[in-house]
């Protein structure tokens, strides 16, 4: 791979595309079957060879089979087990044998150790077939409400996240989609979603050539020949200390009342004798006081700082009892710098207990 930021893919060879007769016995006639050339940049520049490349959405073994032609082990979990059974037939053609579990994350296992996730995500409005009595729960395609859809992806990256090592790639490819003429920006909502379990790397545009057609003035139509390749890391981020200190100072100033525990508690006393990285939070008690509590909700949110609940975005008021159950509520702003301060807000009632 480049520095270019975007790719445009040469179509597989006939010996790559997922076989007619295969095709043929899946139930979507395998319309949302991926290239392998769109995997091989990927597999190639963000593992070793001999290392492992998880797919959690790894459909007729896409994935796998890039990583395979690159030299590396795979394994992927696929919902439908029609499917499941497709890509472990298209990789014993290869002569390749790669553990594909049948279900979902974050139930499933994840058949062994990985290094890297590769994905093609399943796009929300699909028009995916069902028959009676068909066990397909848990299928991304079938949902309906969009705000489940981002909730449930956000619950399988999640698990993707406990897989993979410190330092690992995870890497999504996704489009914006169109429904009912109107773009609902999917790849940027799961950009938002992976962000707040990952750090951002970058974007790569993959473009597949496809013809052009003239369009009528003002007429808004594309015939979606792009894809974007979301880059994300599993990375502790250090918080910018003096940024820290001086929002730490400000909290005080507004007279709230807080005590420091923690990482970056230690990290005042002891400076970097105790660990080399500084803290990726600063973790903050405070009373069990709910309006207290939601009063400097409130002033953090006026500065801006974005309020988060394990990720989903969290607005004040917030109850105690919610706060409790997810143990803390963060609170982060980054400067034009991209100095970070990341605070961590709990009760001091759960640090006791
Ligand atoms: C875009 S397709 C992946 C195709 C794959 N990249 C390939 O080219 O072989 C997405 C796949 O995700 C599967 N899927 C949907 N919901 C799932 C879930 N909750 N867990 C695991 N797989 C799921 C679908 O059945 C579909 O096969």
């Amino acid at each position: 791979m480049d520095s270019r930021s975007w790719l445009v893919l040469e179509p597989d060879p006939p010996q790559h595309t997922l076989p007619e007769d295969l095709r043929a016995r899946d139930r979507f006639g395998g319309r949302d079957c991926g290239w392998v050339a769109q995997m091989r940049p990927f597999v190639r520049h963000f593992s070793r060879p001999g290392q492992c490349v998880f797919d959690p959405f790894c459909g007729f073994g896409t994935t796998l089979l890039a990583a395979a032609l690159e030299g590396r082990e795979g394994c992927g979990i696929e919902i439908d087990a029609g499917r499941a059974e497709l890509a472990r037939e298209r990789l014993r053609r290869h002569g390749i044998d790669a553990p594909i579990a049948v279900g979902s994350l974050p139930h499933a296992e994840i058949p062994r150790a990985i290094d890297l996730c590769l994905t093609n995500v399943p796009y929300f409005g699909c028009r995916w077939p069902t028959d009676e009595g068909d066990p397909s729960e848990g299928q991304l395609y079938l949902e309906n409400d969009y705000a489940t859809y981002l909730h449930r992806l956000r619950d399988i990256f999640h698990a993707v996240r406990g897989a993979l090592p410190d330092d690992g790639f995870c890497i999504a490819m996704v489009e914006n989609v169109v429904i009912e003429q109107r773009m609902l920006p999917l790849a940027w909502d799961l950009g938002q979603l992976l962000g707040g379990l990952f750090v951002a790397r970058e974007e790569r545009l993959l473009c597949y050539p496809r013809e052009a057609q003239a369009l009528p003035a003002a007429a808004t139509h594309s015939n979606r020949s792009h894809e974007y390749a979301l880059v994300f890391q599993k990375t502790r981020e250090a918080i910018c200390i003096a940024s820290t200190l001086s929002a730490l100072e400000a909290i005080r100033q507004a007279g709230f009342a807080f005590e420091l525990y923690g990482s970056f508690a230690r990290w005042l006393q002891h400076g970097d004798a105790e660990s080399p990285r500084p803290p990726a939070d600063a973790d903050l008690l405070l009373p069990d006081d709910e309006a207290r509590f939601n009063q400097l909700l409130h002033w953090l949110h006026e500065r801006h700082f974005e309020l988060s609940l394990w990720g989903e975005p969290a607005r004040p008021p917030v109850r105690l009892d919610r706060l409790r159950a997810h143990w803390f509520l963060r609170a982060q702003r980054r400067d034009r710098l991209g100095r970070l301060v990341r605070l961590d807000l709990s009760l001091a009632s759960q640090a006791a207990a």
